[in-house]
């Protein structure tokens, strides 16, 4: 294959940043280079093979968190929420689906955002639009939406100490299945979620009883003591990615470190174009979101690129079409179940159902079940696994997503709007999503 560190160099790129000064982003990409690499090889390799398990249906994929992390944002305690809420809808979907579930997090590099639009207007005023803290600053002025090349640096060292965090949190006593009672947020939740998981977790430790009675305990069974949750971004930046990407001494294979999963957005997915380039040189784990207008023989080619050797467990197909345009599935999934192919089809309901309501951009609850619902019963009749789903969210008690529940209101949005890129399902809504998740898995 003709494929280099660099090569990508000579494909086109769409999102990225043009940087004025030449000469500070050779210094960054150069200083990153020498920089240790955030994920080893093996622990990639070993996601790709719990992967293989979700390719195969004897696991479930659950992918979520921030639409884009925030340098602002950056602390223990949101960091600990979105590890507990994981660890709350982990054991929804593994208790109610019986299977395995693997926990991929949009943490410790999820940065870099494509756009829809290069420039932002507001009041009369055009400004570059905001392309994530890794490359720009939010706030809506000509200062701040110039790219800077040293923010890359920064966003590196995030996600080194939340990658930290997150190891910290799954090896060291958190994620201890005795310690579930802990994992509860701090904020009042609705009776109904609060009864359905008090049951759960009543259920869970009546479990964790019979196992001590015949000698099995989190102090000596590491399975109930500790968790893995494996880290994922949008490989959106080419010159961050490369700097980060290693051969294995082992393998002498390349190694995206930045992540063990990366993935290829909706909007920068083209066959022939650099980020599907890249990526199909190295190892990783690839997700590849796939919008509405998509074609099986599209989702084909992109396997063919990205998994030559349709190896289980590489390749992640993230569908997100809408509420409305969930239908066009139904044809995609007719041909591609002819084709036996070591895919994974994931759900992501929530890029395909933004809308504007009070100049607040939100999604809708219902709309976010309607696709979720609709892909598995296409996937059932197709005889295709639903593999998982991909939500953003976060574990703070946020009103950016309308419905759920615990009813965020129209009026509410303004409350606690504090997502700098996509509205958010709060912890409340993500949970709820988990049990009725769950139901869907339970169906035969
Ligand atoms: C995202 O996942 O934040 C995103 C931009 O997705 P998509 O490429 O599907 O629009
Ligand atoms: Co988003």
């Amino acid at each position: 294959m003709n494929w280099s560190l660099d090569s990508y160099k000579n494909y086109k790129a769409l999102q990225q940043p043009n940087y004025e000064n030449k000469e500070e982003l050779e210094n960054v990409i150069n200083e990153l280079k020498s920089y240790p690499p955030l994920i080893f090889a093996m622990e990639a390799n070993e996601l790709k093979n719990e992967l293989a398990a979700v390719c195969k249906g004897d696991a479930f994929l659950l992918q979520g968190g921030d639409c884009a992390e925030s340098f602002n944002d950056f602390s223990a305690n949101n960091i600990r929420d979105m590890f507990k809420l994981f660890l709350q809808m982990a054991l929804v979907l593994q208790f109610g689906g019986s299977k395995k579930v693997v926990k991929i997090a949009r943490m410790a590099g999820q940065f870099a955002k494509p756009r829809s639009s290069d420039f932002e207007n507001k009041d009369g005023i055009s400004l570059p639009s905001y392309r994530g803290d890794i490359i720009n600053d939010c706030e809506f002025c000509e200062s701040a939406r110039v790219p800077k090349a040293k923010k890359m640096l920064k966003a590196y060292m995030q996600s080194s100490a939340t990658l930290n965090l997150l190891r910290a949190f799954s090896v060291g006593g958190l994620a201890d299945l005795a310690q579930v009672h802990k994992w509860n947020l701090g904020f009042v939740r609705r009776a109904d979620i609060d009864d359905k998981y008090a049951l759960l977790t009543q259920r869970l430790t009546e479990a964790l009883d019979f196992f001590k009675a015949c000698g099995i305990t989190s102090l000596n069974d590491a399975r109930l003591h500790e968790t893995k949750i494996y880290t994922s971004h949008e490989a959106l930046l080419l010159p961050y990615e490369e700097a980060l990407t290693r051969i294995d001494s082992l393998s002498g294979a390349y190694y995206d470190c930045s992540a063990h999963m990366l993935w290829i957005g909706e909007r920068t997915r083209g066959l022939d174009d650099a980020h599907v380039h890249f990526l199909s040189g190295v190892k990783n784990p690839i997700g590849v979101k796939i919008g509405p207008n998509a074609s099986a023989s599209d989702i084909l080619a992109l396997a063919d690129k990205l998994n030559p050797q349709d190896e289980a467990g590489r390749l992640n197909i993230i569908i997100r079409m809408g509420a409305s345009k969930i239908k066009n599935l139904e044809n995609i999934f007719k041909e591609l179940s002819k084709e036996q192919r070591n895919i994974i089809y994931s759900i992501d309901p929530m890029h395909g159902n933004t809308q504007s309501v009070n100049g607040y951009k939100t999604r809708k609850f219902d709309d976010i079940l309607d696709e979720v619902k609709n892909f598995w019963h296409i996937a059932r009749a197709n005889n295709i696994i639903p593999g998982g789903v991909h939500f953003e969210m976060t574990g703070q008690n946020v009103t950016e997503c309308l419905g759920g529940s615990v009813g965020v209101s129209e009026s509410d949005l303004a409350r606690r709007y504090e997502t700098q890129c996509d509205p958010r399902l709060n912890a409340d809504q993500a949970l709820e999503l988990a049990f009725l998740i769950a139901e869907l898995m339970k169906q035969k």
